[in-house]
């Protein structure tokens, strides 16, 4: 990371009734960085963005703002923004009335009260609505709306809870892009929380991936997509195949696998891992790093065509061939289901990562 920490979660745990719902968790987040914390449903994400609030206290671990420790500090003296997962406005309040709502806590004038209102307003494009009652607005003003009472008391940091999840699609894509462009564009730092890895590469500097109260891996998506160290974030960011291999032989991050029919592969391995030649593995490849050969050429697998899609943008075609089951993207039509054919890596090893089976697997 170029930037200093400007908020750090250090070493975070939270127990519920015996079980971690976060697990000594680090995270340094830049100034002005928005970073994400992306992962399945009950990993801990929102455990972790309420613990970085205030609005729950971490069994070990702290919370540092720009050098100091804010764990013990009260939700509203942080100066944190938040959305919270199941945005709560206020129904029977104006527009105006729910922006207000933390400022008039905080104790301004109400000369200021109104300009903060107005200039929030005007941050999320609902400019003068201040009057109108939040029923009459549609999903998407009612999150803006949420969004703008976040942003009212000019928040140091926002922490945002799948604040997309009641658009829809056409609309949450629309409205991430204006929201990584508003947020950048006050420069305020900024945890984000989904399940939805689109979204996530979308609006985040970097991207923090948990998995049961965990971090997997945090960096840029193209690291995480290009460079997984684990499978579950290869697995998790994008879509990838599998096929069981043995690795032949291991130079740095390069394992020759060997596949089925005699066939290799070389495959990229995470730094950490603990590779030598006769370790069992699985290959996971990208659809897009992987082309139809001849099956009786050199480095090609064969298999059966199980699957065709048309995606608007590629066909997608599932192959499977011994010891597993491929995706393949191709530009146009090329193969019809149940026809045999053959597939080998577009680049190797770009898209073709192993990793070492778990010892219950090697059975
Ligand atoms: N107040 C609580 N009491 C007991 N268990 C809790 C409490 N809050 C969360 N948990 C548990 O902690 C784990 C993490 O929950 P959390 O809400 O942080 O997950 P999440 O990643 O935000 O999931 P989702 O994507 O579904 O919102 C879950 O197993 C959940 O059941
Ligand atoms: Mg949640």
């Amino acid at each position: 990371m170029s930037e200093q920490a400007f908020l750090e979660l250090d070493r975070l745990t939270r127990i519920y009734a015996g079980t971690p719902a976060v697990h000594d968790l680090s995270l340094q987040v830049g100034e002005h960085e928005i970073v994400t914390l992306l992962g399945p449903s009950g990993c801990g994400k929102t455990t972790t963005l309420r613990i970085v609030a205030g609005f729950e206290q971490p069994d070990s671990g702290r919370v540092v703002l720009g050098g100091r420790d804010v764990t013990r500090v009260a939700p509203q003296k942080r100066g944190f923004g938040m959305v919270f997962q199941h945005y709560a406005l206020f129904p029977h309040l104006s527009v105006g009335a729910n922006v207000a709502f933390g400022l008039e806590t905080a104790g301004l004038a109400k000369a200021e009260i109104g300009a903060n209102v107005a200039r929030a307003l005007e941050l999320v494009r609902l400019p003068g609505t201040e009057g109108r009652s939040v029923a009459s607005l549609s999903g998407g003003q009612q999150q803006r709306v949420a969004l703008a009472r976040a942003l009212a008391p000019e928040p140091q940091v926002l922490l945002l809870d799948e604040p997309l999840s009641n658009l829809d699609a056409a609309l949450r894509e629309r409205t991430r892009r204006e929201l990584r462009a508003l947020v950048k564009g006050i420069g305020i730092t900024t945890i984000y929380v989904t399940h939805d890895q689109e979204e996530a590469f979308d609006l985040s500097d970097r991207i923090a991936v948990m998995r049961d109260g965990r971090l997997e891996q945090v960096g840029p998506a193209e690291e995480l997509y290009h460079q997984p160290a684990t499978e579950f974030v290869a697995t998790f960011l994008g879509r990838a195949g599998q096929v069981e291999g043995v690795a032949a032989s291991v130079r740095g991050d390069l394992v020759d696998c060997r596949l089925a029919e005699g066939v290799s592969w070389p495959a990229l391995v995470p730094p950490s891992a603990q590779i030598e030649p006769g370790t069992p593995v699985r290959v996971l490849t990208r659809p897009e790093a992987l082309t139809f050969a001849a099956h009786d050429a050199e480095g090609v697998l064969s298999g059966t065509v199980d699957e065709t899609r048309f995606a608007g943008s590629v066909y997608v075609y599932t192959v499977t061939v011994e010891g597993g089951q491929l995706e393949i993207h191709a530009r146009s039509a090329q193969a019809r289901i149940g026809r045999r054919v053959g597939v080998r890596p577009l680049d190797p090893p770009r898209g073709v990562h192993a990793f070492v089976l778990s010892a219950a697997e090697r059975v």
